[in-house]
């Protein structure tokens, strides 16, 4: 198949970059913003590689219009960017932050003016500490300080602002968060995790209306990180053990969004830790929505691993594979067998990739050019499997590399590099990458 252009996509798709709030902003105890948990994660020693923290990150805070004029530069049409609770909502509820609202309205408005679409996402994994202090995610109750927040982030944005994500990727907020413990805030066990899964997809389920009220126009949806479940051999017991993979962080998910309630082999699998449910909860979380995202990085090959955690498996790397910085193996053919999977199998009224990208370990040139080939190889082999899909026939209207620019990879710290846009951490400049380059050159030459 020839290489991808714009114009074999449809006029109206939408091309973007993403970020999210802890990892570019900065000026975390500026202006009145209120700690999260991955402040206290990350200025945590140990938790982060170098102790690297987002307490300066990008500095984006500060930077906000030389940054916009980039995004314009790089000739997207649409940019999706995290809010941060805390910065509006100091102790996650009650008290307004005007200060952080207004940044916000900077953030759409300077967008606006540029004529780039603004993608919000509400929650990106940094819950005010506050909230934490009485539970977090595992409480019930902050289900409703979500939806307190999102009332007061829609109500102010929502005139302006027609693409809403409620959640990115629960997977990891749950799973990385409360069992693995690589994420804030940091603890291990299932029984939470699985509760906090349940009322984050709660909370999404009963934002959507609230959105739809307060943003008349409003597109609503969720993101979800999904893999394809390879088999590392046929035997009986790895197919059992790349299914369970499958329940956990695809099935887990999907399958409540999309009005089938949680998977019966995984529920019965979780055993006592699966999470109580209250009457009317699976009706909520089914709620319609307008979009699924997807955030596609990466396949998994799994292989049956006596007592081995909690599902008895482990991941191979296959041999020959070309392997990111992160360790990642490219399979650019797992995000269409994503998208036709999602497509076939839950019928989404569209779906948007959401995050899509590579880290590499980027060196400037002596000419001071950042020649970031593997990522341009990355980014341009996904966007042929994205046209792969439309062919298919999946609803796919919106492709964001991840991400804009370089930024706090959390426990990673500044170690990855996703940006296409090189920041120098020191001198906080920034300088295109011959990705970005190229992204750009790709967008030019468009309908
Ligand atoms: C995703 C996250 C995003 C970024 C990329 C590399 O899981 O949503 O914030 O860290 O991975």
């Amino acid at each position: 198949m020839r290489l991808p252009t714009r114009r074999d996509f449809p006029k109206d798709f939408t091309w973007g970059v993403a970020t999210a709030a802890y990892q570019i902003e900065g000026a975390a105890s500026e202006d009145g913003r209120g700690p999260s948990i991955w402040d206290t994660f990350s200025n945590t020693p140990g938790k982060t590689k170098n102790g690297d923290t987002g307490d300066v990150a990008c500095d984006h805070y500060h930077r906000l219009e030389g940054d916009l004029d980039l995004l314009r530069e790089l000739g997207v049409n649409a940019y999706r960017f995290s809010l941060s609770w805390s910065r509006v909502l100091p102790e996650g509820r009650g008290r307004v932050n005007e200060a952080g609202l207004d940044f916000y309205e900077r953030v759409v408005d300077g967008l606006l003016a540029r004529g780039i679409e603004p993608w919000v996402t509400l929650y990106h994994w940094d819950l005010p500490q506050t909230l934490q202090d009485e539970g977090g995610w595992a409480r019930r109750e902050t289900v409703e300080a979500f939806l307190e927040y999102v009332d007061l982030a829609t109500k102010r944005l929502g005139d302006r602002v027609r693409h809403w994500i409620t959640h990115n990727e629960p997977w990891c907020t749950a799973f990385l968060g409360h069992l693995v413990g690589i994420h804030a805030p940091g603890t291990r066990g299932l029984g939470t995790a699985l509760q906090v899964a349940h009322h984050l997809l709660l909370s999404h389920g009963k934002a959507v209306p609230l959105i739809r009220t307060n943003a008349a126009e409003a597109q609503v949806g969720i993101t979800l990180n999904l893999h394809p479940s390879h088999l590392a051999s046929d035997s009986p017991e790895d197919v059992d053990a790349a299914r369970r993979m499958d329940g956990y962080q695809n099935r887990w998910f999907l399958d409540p969004l999309y009005g089938r309630g949680y998977p019966r082999d995984m529920f019965e699998h979780y055993g006592l830790s699966a999470p109580r449910i209250a009457p009317g909860d699976l009706e909520a979380i089914a709620a319609t929505t307008d979009f699924l995202g997807v955030n596609y990085y990466t396949r998994q090959v799994i292989a049956y691993a006596s007592g081995e955690g909690v599902l008895e498996l482990r991941s191979v790397q296959p041999e020959g594979s070309e392997y990111t910085h992160f360790g990642w193996e490219v399979y650019p053919d797992g995000l269409r067998e994503v998208l036709a999977r999602v497509a076939h199998d839950y019928s989404p009224a569209q779906v948007a990739i959401t995050e899509n990208g590579a880290a590499y370990q980027d060196v400037g040139s002596s000419d001071g050019q950042v020649k970031d080939e593997a990522r341009r190889a990355y980014i341009e082999g996904h966007i042929q499997a994205c046209l792969r899909a439309v062919h298919e026939g999946v609803p796919l209207t919106g492709y964001f590399a991840w991400s804009f620019m370089d930024n706090f990879e959390w426990a990673e710290g500044f170690d990855k590099r996703f940006g296409l846009i090189y920041v120098n951490f020191a001198s906080q400049k920034r300088r295109v990458k011959a990705s970005g380059g190229w992204y750009r050159g790709f967008l030019g030459k468009g309908p």
